[in-house]
């Protein structure tokens, strides 16, 4: 492993805001970790002189399909250059009319509708259950939010994120449903992120980005990929913006985390100690 700097926030997020961020002293690291090879090497460097690590969730040029994430991988090679807090940056689509494009939520809630995915770290041998009642980090969520109003950038704090199988969008039966659970996005990412990061106790927090409203709102574009790349682009700005806000706050995160993330295993393991 090539030597990285001490990061403490580790951002995911897509490859073409990695160049938007500009990191200065940017160093690339090849983690090799026991899960694997994650979507892409690590770059570390500084922002705003605040250390950070950033992956490309769908690696390079965007070749990795959300289902063969190998997220195990990710959160591994975040945690092995140092990173306590994870700040993971989603597209989504919008699921409520008052949400629009553009206007970003710091999620609080999830539901998880994947099936096919590799969601843990324990297995045979170590069995563990996680709290997960506040899937993302209080502390994170508030640095966020006054981050977002410093930043001048339409925040919406607290939602639900769908987390959908994918790689298709969904009907619009299925968009009508999620609405009716009071779901206020949908993606396709957030899982098993959240629930991996919890596992390797680290501090997660989301902010979701509405590139489209999905198919359920008749009159307006329906989701399609070249309308979410076209919008991510659009919306690039404001999540540098919000994301350098973000940093200075994060960064002066220390200590035990008020909300357990740093604790998750204290409580969670129920595999007898070896006699
Ligand atoms: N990512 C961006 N827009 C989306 C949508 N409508 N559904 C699922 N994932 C998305």
């Amino acid at each position: 492993m090539t030597e990285s700097h001490p990061a403490r926030i580790g951002i995911i997020g897509g490859s073409g805001f990695q160049r938007l961020l500009g990191l200065t002293d940017a160093r690339t690291v090849h983690c090799a970790t026991a899960f694997g090879a994650p979507s892409s090497p690590v770059v570390t460097g500084y922002l705003g002189g605040v250390p950070v690590a950033f992956l490309q969730r769908h690696g390079p040029g965007h070749a990795i399909p959300p289902a063969s994430i190998n997220v195990k991988a990710n959160i591994a090679a975040l945690r092995s250059v140092g990173c306590i807090q994870i700040l993971s940056m989603s597209a989504v689509g919008s699921l409520r009319e008052d949400v629009p494009p553009g206007h970003f939520v710091l999620v609080d809630q999830f539901i998880d509708r994947t099936l096919m995915r590799d969601k843990t770290f324990f297995g045979p041998g170590l069995v563990g259950h996680v709290p997960f009642g506040d899937p993302v980090c209080g502390r994170m969520r508030e640095a966020l939010a006054d981050s977002a109003a410093a930043a001048g950038v339409p925040a919406r704090d607290g939602g639900t994120y769908v987390v959908m199988e994918g790689p298709q969008f969904s009907t619009r039966a299925e968009s009508r449903l999620y609405r009716q659970w009071d779901g206020t996005v949908i993606g396709m990412t957030a899982m098993p992120e959240a629930k991996l990061a919890r596992e390797a106790e680290l501090c997660y927090a989301l902010v979701a980005i509405p590139t489209d409203y999905d198919c359920w709102f008749e009159s307006q574009e329906p989701v399609n990929a070249a309308l979410v790349a076209e919008r991510m682009t659009e919306i690039g700005d404001s999540a540098r913006r919000l994301v350098e806000e973000a940093v200075q706050r994060l960064g002066r995160h220390g200590g035990a985390c008020r909300c357990g993330c740093d604790r998750a295993l204290d409580t969670a393991i129920m595999t007898a100690p070896e006699q």
